[in-house]
């Protein structure tokens, strides 16, 4: 059994045109088809270019967007038909970490405010001592000094503020973590320490993650498996350097091309 099932998950956007009366004049075929099966503690890393519909798969996972067909399961649960409130509920099990943690972050909220109110998500109710152990945890766990708890987001570098991101992420105790280009914005040299902690998280709590990026080099660094995206669609699957040494898909040949030399490292 797998821990995430993809059915055949379509996700099309009607384009309209029209000032007074609006009609469909197209569709966007943002997702087109796509199965994949993910397992309990897998990293899947899933890349593409811009556009390609990576965000919008993670979105249509999440339930933040319907599918136009097909299911997502979760432990075998069919999350799209699931009632509002009962996905609301399940969406506690899935996290995101997103590209950007400036802007995922509240400015006005110091750190420990944001982690509280994402601890409140799973324990509602929860305060005082209680609160504050679990907060001292979440920031040990991604390796922030408990001395920064009443500091706010532009205090941090770049990447201690995408570490309070993954802590918040943590906070509602979830099953799998969907990272979207998390590491993109930072430099090279914390970039690794971020894969590293997020490596850490994986073996230590046993999380699942789909982990998205534009950079073959950073996925194979991090991930189980590569799922190739292109328009909509996988155009190539299979074990991460399996896929980096022995691509068979054109458009994989062509995104190993893109890596620049310097990065190989990483
Ligand atoms: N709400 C929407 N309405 C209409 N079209 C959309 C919507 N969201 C996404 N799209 C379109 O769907 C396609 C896939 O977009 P998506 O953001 O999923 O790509 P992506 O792979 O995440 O790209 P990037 O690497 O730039 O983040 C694009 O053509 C985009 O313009
Ligand atoms: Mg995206």
């Amino acid at each position: 059994m797998a821990f995430l099932e993809l059915r055949d998950i379509k996700t099309h956007f009607p384009v309209k045109k029209g000032l007074m009366i609006q009609r469909v004049t197209d569709t966007v075929k943002a997702v087109d088809g796509i199965t994949l099966d993910i397992a309990q503690g897998e990293i899947l890393g899933l890349v593409g270019e811009s556009g390609c519909g990576k965000s919008t798969l993670s979105r249509t996972i999440m339930q933040l967007i319907p599918a136009t067909s097909g299911s997502v399961l979760l432990e075998e649960q069919d999350l799209s038909a699931l009632a509002p409130s009962e996905v609301r509920k399940r969406r506690l099990d899935f996290q995101m970490i997103f590209q950007d943690p400036y802007a995922s972050l509240n400015p006005r909220m110091t750190v420990y405010s944001t982690l509280a109110e994402a601890v409140s998500q799973r324990h509602p109710g929860l305060k005082g001592a209680a609160m504050e152990k679990k907060i001292t945890n979440l920031m040990e766990t991604v390796g922030l000094d408990q001395r920064f708890m009443k500091k706010y987001p532009h205090e941090f570098s770049g990447g201690q503020r995408q570490r309070i991101a993954i802590a918040r992420a943590l906070a509602p105790e979830p099953k799998l973590i969907i990272a979207d280009e998390p590491v993109s914005a930072l430099d090279v040299s914390i970039q690794s320490q971020i894969l590293n902690l997020l490596l850490e998280l994986r073996k230590d709590l046993g999380l699942t993650m789909i982990f998205i990026s534009h950079d073959l080099s950073v996925v194979r660094y991090i991930a189980d498996n590569i799922a190739v995206m292109h328009k909509g669609t996988i155009v190539e699957y299979g074990e991460a350097e399996e896929v980096f040494n022995h691509a068979k898909h054109e458009y994989t040949k062509k995104l190993l091309q893109a890596i620049p030399r310097i990065q190989q490292s990483v």
